[in-house]
């Protein structure tokens, strides 16, 4: 900033425009909270979910005191405008004395990431742009002086009568000239700008660095285009997808969720609100396999073998079921039919074709897939899939349960897969993934129902070419990501390692929840998936504490920094660390403990 400018920029008349940005009680249209951001029951939300007052009495509207006088002065000035952004001479004078403000929102400004407003249009016809702050250096010319880069977040307009801004909207179509002065943004603006347009929401947390602005997510959108939800281990990933689950859920009885938990956590979280279900109780028929993934589960052999493995597989299992009646009735059917079939007669037909003189192999191939089968069929670990109890036709009854139609009150299905064996957890999740594809395809002549697959540990299964093993549920996962929208599948991935999802995964998702990342490459990832305008926000995110995120794309107006609500015990996934100082200085009952876990272990059963 020339000295000139710095002159012009001290003694400015600071009356106009601003001061008509005066206080107004502004209705919270995200609207569930009381004014201090505390709820009625225990975090839930007082009001329905959906931002319709649901027949209730209307809270409170909460009041934002008036601005600080500070709060109507400039901070900076613009210097610089490109399309995306613009660099703003900063008064660092100015922001020590906002700092001291009542309202964090006016203390943060024109610090990394806060947002400020800049005037644009004139006088009569003025409005407001408002930006983020994406980096501060000093500015040797002037004394007390900072250059900040700025992105352009969204434009509102200045409601003539109060002051407000109105109409906020995404995107620029005035931009700032050169001098044009910058504003601290307040709570109050931010409570205009962060309001619910109207569309169905669920509220999650609360908008950084305010104390009570709801943080909401658009529900349509945010399903629509997919979502990912990112972070560090520890940082409060699953808790934070059972609490956006849980708001979708108790706005959305009738719903349709399958989430696919690897780990087990997800059991504790939705005993009320889903079904669940684990190898015990999961009795997924082992021909709803399509033929990849059955050779993903009985072909033992690599290279050259393995092609004759499969045409042997593909010939018998078509064979096998053939023979079911109810092939006779579909017609046409194709080794990827999922016609019941049994076991042992796909053995038989393996052993009748090796008996075969004209059979061009040796019996080889035929032993080795034959026996592979009959070990799965005699390993209890494999029950919940190969139990000869499966062969009836069940399908429509599994698909039911399984996508909750009708959902009874109960709209997720949890999947623990944790009690599946390792070697085939992949092979079930591809399968689980593509009945949901394939049921939307096949479902389209019939009422949409929607369906979201929520998948946590997302990495394992859409890995990325680094790491690919050319399994199904990697090509499944990435067909849902790339088409499911068309089909009213929306997909929801859950990963604390970003850079080894597949490339394209993640910009297939039109939300993106980042909570903190630690590692560099992970963050460039995200940085890459995210739009242009966060990047300011992109650079907190290292910084983000516990249960803090960046929400960006789709699901919001403007990309926004949230702190999530806290989730009640009783709903939060079990998946709290253990406290190694307590539990290290108890004791009692080991030698039971042990013995029991032998048990298990050698039964393979973990009940
Ligand atoms: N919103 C929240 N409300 C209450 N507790 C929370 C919240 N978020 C996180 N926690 C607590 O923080 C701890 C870690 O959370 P969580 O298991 O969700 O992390 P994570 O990111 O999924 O970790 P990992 O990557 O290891 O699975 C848990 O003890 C959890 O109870
Ligand atoms: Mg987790």
């Amino acid at each position: 900033m020339s000295e000139t400018s710095r002159q012009v920029f001290i003694s400015m008349d600071l009356a106009q425009p601003v001061d008509r940005i005066s206080h107004v009680p502004v209705q919270d249209a995200w609207g569930d909270l009381s004014v201090d951001g505390t709820t009625a029951e225990g975090g839930h939300p007082v009001r329905s979910l959906n931002g319709h007052p649901g027949g209730r009495e209307q809270p409170e509207v909460p009041r934002d005191p008036p601005p600080s006088a500070c709060a109507l002065q400039p901070i900076g000035m613009v210097v610089d405008v490109s399309g995306s952004g613009g660099l703003i001479a900063l008064d660092l004078h100015r922001l020590e004395e906002c700092s001291a403000d009542e309202d964090p929102t006016v203390a943060m400004s024109g610090q990394v990431s806060s947002q400020i407003k800049l005037r644009v249009g004139t006088d009569r016809d003025g409005g407001w742009l408002l930006g983020s702050v994406r980096n501060q250096r000093r500015d040797g010319k002037v004394e007390a002086g900072a250059l900040a880069q700025v992105d352009f977040l969204g434009e509102g307009e200045e409601d003539p009568e109060t002051g407000r801004i109105t109409r906020f909207r995404r995107g620029v179509t005035r931009y700032p000239v050169p001098g044009a002065l910058a504003y601290p943004a307040t709570s109050a603006d931010l409570r205009q700008i962060y309001a619910s347009d109207g569309r169905n929401n669920v509220t999650v947390g609360t908008v950084f660095p305010t104390r009570d602005i709801r943080a909401g997510l658009y529900v349509d959108p945010l399903l629509g285009k997919h979502f990912a939800l990112l972070g560090s281990t520890g940082t409060g990933k699953s808790t934070a997808a059972a609490l956006i689950l849980h708001r979708i859920c108790d706005m959305a009885p009738e719903g349709h969720i399958v989430m696919i938990d690897p780990h087990g956590e997800y059991m504790a979280a939705f005993r009320e609100s889903g079904q669940l279900f684990d190898v015990s109780n999961l009795q997924m028929p082992y021909w709803l396999m399509n033929f990849e993934e059955h050779c993903e589960v009985f072909l033992t052999s690599t290279g050259a073998d393995r092609q004759i493995d499969a045409d042997i597989l593909a010939k018998c299992l078509l064979m096998a079921r053939q023979k079911n009646r109810l092939a006779e009735q579909v017609g046409r059917i194709t080794q990827d039919s999922p016609i019941p079939y049994l076991l042992s007669d796909l053995c038989i037909i393996l052993q009748n074709e090796m008996g075969k003189l004209d059979k061009g192999h040796t019996s080889v191939p035929y032993m080795r897939v034959k026996s592979k089968i009959e070990e799965i069929r005699a390993d209890p670990r494999y029950q919940f899939m190969f139990s000869g109890m499966l062969v009836g036709d069940t399908m429509a009854d599994f698909l039911g349960q399984l996508f909750r139609l009708p959902a009874h009150g109960k709209p997720i299905s949890i999947i623990d897969v944790s009690g599946v064996p390792s070697e085939i957890t992949a092979t079930v999740v591809a399968v689980l993934s593509r009945l949901v594809f394939d049921y939307a395809i096949w479902s389209r002549q019939e009422a949409t129902r929607p369906i979201l697959l929520v998948c946590e540990e997302a990495h394992r299964y859409v890995p990325s070419e680094r790491n690919a093993n050319g399994s199904s549920v990697g090509r499944i996962l990435s067909r849902i990501a790339k088409e499911g929208r068309k089909y009213g599948v929306s997909l929801g991935l859950i990963t604390q390692r970003p850079s080894d999802l597949a490339e394209g995964v993640l910009s297939q998702c039109g939300t993106i929840i980042a909570m903190r990342l630690n590692n560099d490459r992970d963050q460039q990832f995200v940085r890459a998936a995210m739009p242009e305008g966060a990047r300011g926000f992109l650079d907190a995110i290292p910084a983000l504490r516990n249960r803090e995120c960046i929400i960006c794309g789709e699901g919001v107006t403007i990309p926004i920094r949230v702190a999530f609500d806290d989730l009640d015990a009783a709903r939060r996934p079990a998946s709290a660390d253990p406290s190694f100082s307590q539990l290290w200085t108890r004791s009692g009952g080991e030698a039971e403990s042990v013995a029991r876990t032998v048990q298990r272990w050698r039964a393979q059963s973990r009940f």
